[in-house]
């Protein structure tokens, strides 16, 4: 890295650790004033390595705000019906205020329907039909996580969002569409670059926030960034350099010292993707028991 890299990098890890804080915390008096744990449930079917981990992670951080904790690990041959069954039975049951099932489920399975089986109201990943639409259409939703981090450390970083160009590349139902429509919330005015879109650099020259989310290893080089934006990499690859295992985001960091401000991989989004599902999970145990909801946007 140069000596001319001036951008501000955005601490994504201290940012999630300060919002967890106030979760435990948040936890602490709800549990003080209803006499009851707020619960997350995650499904996990087979075996992916990735998966694994992520759901290892979740567990132990609900945990250690003070949630009930339940995960259930289903074999990879689980059937439609029986994840069907198990879903109804967590949609029932008032311990379990959050559901979220792991993606990617294996290929024998029908992803929508297993999500749109999801109580909306416990669909703390945001990605139940009717809270996409919720969102896109400006009523209440359960805001998918990952973006709901991006656009807390934008708007961190940059106040009023209001009038700026926003670029997002990449349109997955994860990241790329739900960023999007936040964006758009904001007031900003947004374009979605995808692998069919022309001359998708000089799109992102455009950009005062530029949010990459298409799992490519440093894709987004340094002459496509605008000097000045603001850029958030959602971005986890794992790559081999020099030998060494290691992990670069989906924009070219050393060639972005010209941003105002970076998120870096790792260490910037991903930290606090886990803090917004916590806070996801207490924003349904409050909309369940009818308790005062601060937007946590
Ligand atoms: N797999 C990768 N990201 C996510 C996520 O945010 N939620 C779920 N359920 N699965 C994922």
């Amino acid at each position: 890295m140069n000596t001319l890299f001036q951008a501000e990098r955005i601490d994504g890890k201290g940012f999630a650790t300060r919002l967890v804080e106030r979760l435990a915390d948040d936890v602490s008096m709800l549990k003080t004033k209803t006499g009851l744990t707020p619960g997350l449930a995650v499904v996990l079917v087979g075996e992916d390595p990735a998966s694994g981990v992520y759901v290892g992670a979740k567990h132990r951080q609900t945990q250690a705000v003070g949630m009930e904790s339940y995960v259930h690990r289903l074999p990879a041959q689980t059937s439609q019906e029986a994840l069907m069954t198990l879903l109804g039975q967590l949609n029932a049951d008032p311990a379990v205020n959050g559901i979220l099932v792991q993606l990617p489920l294996p290929a024998h399975l029908d992803t929508h329907s297993v999500i749109n089986a999801i109580d909306p109201n416990k669909d703390v990943d945001g990605f139940h039909i009717l809270n996409a639409g919720r969102l896109a259409t400006g009523q209440d939703a359960l805001v998918p996580c990952t973006p709901l981090g991006c656009l807390m450390m934008l708007k961190d970083r940059l106040g009023d969002l209001s009038g700026l160009n926003a670029v997002v590349v990449g349109k997955s139902n994860i990241v790329g569409k739900p960023m999007a429509q936040l964006l758009l919330a904001e007031n900003c005015t947004v374009s979605i670059a995808h692998s069919k879109t022309r001359n998708v650099p000089e799109l992102c020259r455009t950009a005062d926030i530029l949010v990459v989310a298409v799992g490519r290893p440093e894709m987004v080089k340094g002459d496509w960034i605008k000097p000045g934006a603001v850029v958030i990499d959602v971005g986890i690859n794992r790559v081999q350099r020099e030998g060494q295992p290691g992990i670069v985001g989906d924009v070219a960091f050393a060639e972005a010292g010209h941003a105002a401000a970076i998120t870096p991989v790792p260490g910037g989004v991903g930290p606090m993707t886990i803090a917004c599902l916590l806070a996801n999970t207490l924003t349904a145990f409050r909309r369940q028991h009818n308790l005062n909801t601060p937007t946590a946007r």
